[in-house]
């Protein structure tokens, strides 16, 4: 009898350190692969519910899900069994997921104490992973922003050197042009001619003037300018062409919004770009609605549309000159980039909220006091 129960307590120990040895393998591969910087996350998550079940008592019986900012991602044999562990995993303080064990019904087994133990020290290891992606992920946003202000800041040269050569023989054209036009009993055809060559001249004109608003070589004309009343005012011949188009308007103005100092025709201009914009996103009709607001030192003032929508890819290209969807008489590309050119020169910042077909919002943010 003494000698039996010796004999079961022998067992019992090597046993439980069976499963403690398997335990401390989990946990020891699982810190082996969260200090791997070469691995995915998609894989890193795919290598884990391959271990974690291997370490429990009985593996075959054993399923696992991993539920991470509401993704989950489950063991290949996943059976919700009554019996299971559910431990959470926090990162930065912040309750992001859980990981669940269970045990298949039919196994008719239990967790230990150990295990739950285990499945802690487990998500530990996944909070850290979680911290450090979160990290890596708002570098290489902050890389992206970096590179796409120093393409614009490149185009934008680019784009003032090319305004400024064009605008001298542009002027001769448009000059020499109208000149002909008035000092002389022209032909009538020879007089169409002259009249294309200053219409053309004409429109290249407007070009290089968006290009030098865009590359900042127009310095604003700085004075007290109310947001609320240059919606108000500027927005009434827009109106009749929403009415066309069944598109709503809706107007959010905070009350006794503070002046900005700022160039007003400029600001004219980004109203009448962003909604433009919103309204030839809204093909089918819509709702516009333009928004005022003021926190501490800081305008805001929103233009949304309920249109098309953007993808990523696209909202990445928007700021660039020339950049269009639009067929060649619809747009010629230039609307968002002197949008860009203005706030810039009014130190001011752009953000683009954007979803395809749920619609989009540009929020443009302006200093009140604008040093
Ligand atoms: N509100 C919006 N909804 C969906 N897409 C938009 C919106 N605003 C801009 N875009 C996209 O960004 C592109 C660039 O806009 P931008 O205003 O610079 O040029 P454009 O409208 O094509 O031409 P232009 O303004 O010179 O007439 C558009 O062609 C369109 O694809
Ligand atoms: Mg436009």
């Amino acid at each position: 009898m003494n000698y039996d129960s010796h004999a079961m307590s022998a067992a019992e120990t090597i046993f439980a350190l069976r499963e403690r040895v398997k335990e401390l393998t989990c946990l020891y591969r699982i810190t082996d692969l969260a200090n791997r910087t070469d691995l995915a996350f998609e894989d890193f998550m795919k290598q884990v519910l391959n271990i974690i079940p291997r370490s429990m008592q009985y593996p075959s019986a054993t399923g696992c899900r991993i539920q991470i900012d509401g993704k989950n991602y489950d063991s290949p044999n996943l059976e919700f069994g009554n019996e299971h562990i559910v431990v959470d995993i926090s990162a930065n303080q912040q309750l992001r997921g859980t990981i669940q064990v269970y045990y298949q019904d039919s196994a008719n087994v239990e967790f230990l104490h150990e295990e739950t133990l285990l499945l802690k020290g487990v998500a530990q290891q996944l909070a850290l992973v979680l911290e450090r992606k979160g990290i890596e992920d708002s570098n290489q946003k902050l890389q992206e922003q970096l590179r796409h202000a120093d393409r614009l800041a490149t185009i934008g040269q680019l784009s003032a050197g090319i305004a400024h050569e064009i605008n001298e023989p542009l002027s001769a054209i448009l000059g020499f042009g109208q000149l002909l036009k008035s000092d002389y009993q022209l032909p009538e055809a020879a007089e169409k001619d002259v009249q294309k060559i200053i219409a053309s001249a004409l429109h290249a004109r407007e070009v290089v003037r968006k290009l030098m608003l865009f590359s900042r070589q127009v310095p604003p004309k700085m004075k007290d300018v109310n947001l609320n009343k240059l919606i108000e005012e500027g927005f009434y011949f827009l109106e009749n062409r929403c009415q066309k188009q069944s598109i709503t308007i809706v107007k959010e103005l905070q009350e006794a919004l503070p002046d900005i100092v700022a160039d007003a025709s400029q600001m004219h201009q980004v109203l009448v770009n962003l909604s433009v914009n919103a309204m030839q996103a809204m093909p089918e009709g819509g709702t516009l609605t333009i928004r005022t607001s003021c926190s501490g030192d800081t305008i805001e003032m929103q233009v949304a549309d309920t249109g098309i929508g953007m993808d990523r890819d696209l909202v990445q290209k928007i700021f660039i000159p020339f950049f269009t969807t639009k067929d060649v008489d619809q747009g010629t590309g230039l609307g968002l980039p002197v949008v860009h050119g203005i706030i810039s020169s009014h130190h001011g910042a752009i953000k683009v909220e954007s979803e395809p077909g749920q619609g989009t919002t540009f929020r443009i943010f302006l200093k009140v006091n604008n040093d």
